[in-house]
Formats: structure tokens, sequence, C-alpha cells
């Protein structure tokens, strides 16, 4: 298949790229490289350098060309910053995706899989998440997300269009050569290995949340998997599926967790740092993926947070300074 990776250039859509090309189809990315980098871009693999949210310049860039499928990951996806300017994530994350979608008829690909988060629920009483938990995002960032599936649905309705949306909990770890390289970083991960690498502090917002440890409970879940979770999407939108499935592990771990297996991984101590909650931030986040499972034919297999970790940890040690060093 021709995909259209927006976005192939950061975190995620890189790894998918890389997967696409082991499996034979041929991938282009399409990303502003705002927050991604040049070297994340497999090999051999073309790169458009075009922002969606210029309707002029995509055109341009996707001009005499065709594809089957868009898989879109490019977004502004930092709750913190959402809070302080909504415009920007009403824009790169609604306003750019109708731009993508209005030419993505031009260039005939009639098939989409939307890269979507569990920020859509906003914050739950209870896990794990099912799809159908009521979706009350509590930032514009989960609410651009929605409301972009929200679109994609009315496309669906009035539009030849196909799509998935996948919600995904929290993408952690590496591919043998993709990782996670964010500026700035905020997942907990990364900070918790830069921590083990340079002596540094990992900030802990909040120690008394209802959980066994008292710190937040989140679902990881490997890159690779979600990765995989990808191409079968692209095929089962073939069978006539469509519609918004979460993507995690089905198991939590606390921040305490986290930092304790780092520990074990890197052999290092890691220091902590209390600090206040942070608002908005729900004590347990656990996704059911069980929709996913029946429908696309998807399971982890990465599951355990040691082989998270080890794949993060090994990439941070190749590139101490991310892709630039
Ligand atoms: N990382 C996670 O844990 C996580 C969780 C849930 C959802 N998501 C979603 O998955 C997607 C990928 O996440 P990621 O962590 O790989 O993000 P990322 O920031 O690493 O990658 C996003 C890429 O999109 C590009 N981009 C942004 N705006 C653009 C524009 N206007 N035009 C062209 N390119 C643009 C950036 O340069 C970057 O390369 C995002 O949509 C994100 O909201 C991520």
């Amino acid at each position: 298949m021709k995909v259209l990776v927006t976005g192939g250039a950061g975190y995620i859509g890189s790894v998918v790229c890389e997967r696409l090309r082991e499996e034979g189809h041929d991938a282009t990315v399409l990303d502003d490289l705002s927050q991604g980098h040049r070297e994340a871009v497999p090999v051999g693999t073309e790169l458009l350098e075009t922002d969606l949210r210029d309707r002029r310049a995509l055109r341009a860039s996707l001009s005499g060309r065709s594809f089957d499928v868009v898989m879109h990951f490019a977004a502004s996806s930092l709750v913190g910053e959402s809070m302080k300017d909504p415009g920007r994530y009403f824009e790169n994350n609604v306003s750019a995706g109708i731009n993508l979608l209005e030419e993505s008829r031009r260039i005939g690909a009639d098939r989409f899989v939307f890269s979507s988060t569990a920020a859509t629920y906003g914050e739950p009483e209870r896990s794990p998440i099912t799809e159908d938990f009521p979706t009350i995002p509590t930032n514009p960032y989960g609410e651009s997300k929605l409301m972009f599936e929200r679109i994609l649905d009315w496309y669906v309705r009035v539009r030849d269009l196909r799509y998935v949306a996948l919600r995904y909990f929290n993408a952690a770890g590496a591919s043998g050569t993709c990782g996670e390289d964010h500026d700035p970083e905020t997942h907990l991960i990364p900070l918790v290995l830069k921590a083990a690498a340079d002596g540094g502090k990992v900030h802990v917002f909040g120690d008394d949340y209802p959980t066994p440890d008292g710190t937040c409970v989140r679902d990881y879940i490997h890159v690779l998997d979600l990765a995989d979770a990808h191409l079968k999407a692209m095929e089962a939108m073939d069978r006539g599926v469509g519609g918004a499935f979460n993507l995690g592990n089905g198991a939590g771990f606390s921040v305490t967790e986290v930092i304790s297996a780092a520990e074990d991984v890197t052999g290092r101590r890691i220091r902590k740092a209390r600090a206040p909650r942070r608002p908005g931030d729900p004590p347990t986040l656990v996704a059911s993926s069980a929709r996913a499972e029946e429908a696309l034919g998807w399971k982890p297999c990465r599951e355990d947070l040691p082989t998270i970790l080890e794949s993060a940890w090994r990439w941070h040690r190749e590139h101490p300074r991310g892709y630039g060093g």
C-alpha cells in the first residue's frame, strides 16, 4: 500500500514508517519538522517538509501524487501548553486536519488512521476504560482530538471515507533505531531514564492519590505494539472496520513502580523530588483494549515494564542527546 504518514519524523510516526517499510509498504513522510527530526525518518523514505496548516503548500507538496491510506500523527500534544494556548491546539489539531482531509480526496486516499488519545475521556472515575465511557476532555488537547474524531465521523457519512481512530494511552519504549526525543520532554519514562543517566531528579507529582502507593497509575504501551496496531487497522478498514479503539496494555504501573523498575534496568539509583499534584491528573488511567483485540485482531506482545524500559534505555544510551547527539 502507498501510505502518507504525517508526523512521520516524530516519535511514533517514525517507528510506524519503519514497520511499514519492513512489511513492504511504500511510506512517504509529511512533516514540518517543528518537533520532529530529519534523522528519525527511515533511510530511503521520502520526506515532504510541509506545514499542514498551510493549505496551499500542502496542495503543492501532494500535487501529482497518489496514496491509498493516510496515517495522521502530526499534532501539537502537550496538555499543559494547550491550557495556555488553546488556539494553537485547535488550529494544528483541527483546522490543519481538515486541510489534510480535503487534500486527501485529491490524492485518492479514502482510508485514514488517526492518532487519538486517552485524553478524549477526561477524568474517568473507573478503570479499565472502554470506548463507551463518556468522552469529557478536561483540556484543549483532548478536546481537539475528540473534535477531529467527530469530523471524521461526518466525512464517513457524507463522503466515501473510512477511518480508524486509535486512542493511545502512554506510548513508551524504542525500536532498534527510533526513540523518543521531545523538546520539552514531559513523558515519565524518558524523564526517569534521563535522571538515571545524568543524576538529576524526577518530579513525582502527587503522592496522596487513592492508588496502592499514592502515586498516579498509567498504562504504558510499547511503541512497537502501537506500530503493529496501525498496520492491523489499515487491513481492518478493508473489512469494513471503523471507529475509535483504545490501545493500551490493560495493566497500570504507578510512578513509583516505573522509577523502581527503571532502577533495576539501569542499575542506577534515581533521585525523586516530591511535587504537588498537577490539575487534571486522574489517579488511574488504564485501557481496556478488548475492542481492538476483537475487531483489529491486535494484542500487545511487549507488555512487561522491564522490556519497555530496556528498549528505551538502550536508545537513550546510544543517543544521549537524542537525535542531535
Ligand atoms: N506519545 C504519546 O504517548 C501519545 C499518546 C496519545 C496520543 N499521541 C498522539 O500521537 C501522535 C504522535 O505522537 P508523538 O509522541 O509521536 O508526537 P511527536 O511530537 O513526536 O510527533 C509529531 C510530529 O508531527 C509534526 N507536526 C506537528 N505539527 C505539524 C504540522 N502542522 N505540519 C506538519 N507536521 C507537523 C512534528 O514536527 C512531529 O514530527 C500525536 O498526534 C499525539 O497527539 C501520542
